[in-house]
């Protein structure tokens, strides 16, 4: 499957990039500067592991793979959505970002007008199918295709067979493991949860993630 990265030139969607393409997947990286993208995606055909080819193009491009990810900060993001409406119409666009603001030391959550960026996002894309994804992951865990990425990551959407398909494709992911926790608007609590996590890596030194207790696994 085609991938698409909007903001795909950050730490996040390169790291994404990287472990999608690690599981066989072609990536479409986007930036809104065509140099960019090529300048980052040719950085990451040179790492070992890839199979998919990472091809960089503009975020107009990206937008026009079956699966779209928007890995941008959280000012950008519906903006950016809104943009590429056409494009996204009838996709599944899996939104990661989060929307946090540092005060002090300390990072804290934002609290959207929509209740969440995901569902700012779905609110510009009434044609798509967002997904609410991947916020927990550090990019750095992300990006290391070499070992597993333990955690649980907890996915929500207003459209059950997109939220299956995006999955699927976590599941892929060795070590992850993709949990169903609702519908959209649950995005607030998790989006939320991410400003925690950071909290507790920059309190204990590490790099935390999530794993839930008390599911039966197999
Ligand atoms: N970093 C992590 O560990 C991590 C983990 C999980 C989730 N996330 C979430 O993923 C998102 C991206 O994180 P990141 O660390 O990769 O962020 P980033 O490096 O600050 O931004 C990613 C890319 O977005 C583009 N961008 C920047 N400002 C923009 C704007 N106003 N409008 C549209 N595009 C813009 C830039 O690409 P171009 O200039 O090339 O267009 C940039 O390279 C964030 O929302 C973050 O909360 C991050």
């Amino acid at each position: 499957m085609q991938i698409g990265i909007v903001g795909g030139t950050g730490a996040a969607g390169k790291s994404l990039a990287l472990r999608l393409s690690s599981l066989g997947h072609p990536i479409s990286l986007g930036s809104r500067a065509i140099e960019r993208a090529l300048e980052t995606s040719a950085d990451l055909s040179g790492h070992e592991g890839i199979i998919g080819a990472i091809g960089g193009v503009t975020n107009l491009e990206a937008a026009d793979c079956e699966m779209v990810f928007i890995a941008t900060p959280w000012e950008g993001a519906q903006s950016t959505a809104r943009s590429l409406a056409k494009e996204l119409s009838g996709k599944i666009v899996v939104s990661m970002v989060n929307a946090l603001v540092k005060v002090g030391s300390e990072m804290q959550p934002l609290f959207l007008p929509r209740g969440s960026v995901a569902q700012s996002i779905q609110a510009v894309l009434p044609q798509s199918y967002v997904v609410s994804a991947l916020h927990h992951v550090p990019a750095k865990e992300l990006g290391a295709i070499g070992g597993p990425v333990e955690s649980d990551i907890l996915v929500c959407s207003d459209h059950f067979e997109s939220k299956k398909r995006v999955m699927e494709l976590l599941d892929s992911i060795p070590g992850l493991v993709s949990l169903d926790a609702g519908s959209l608007v649950n995005s607030a609590a998790i989006e939320a949860m991410t400003a925690v996590l950071i909290n507790l890596n920059i309190r204990y030194k590490s790099r935390t993630a999530m794993r839930i207790t008390g599911l039966q696994r197999n």
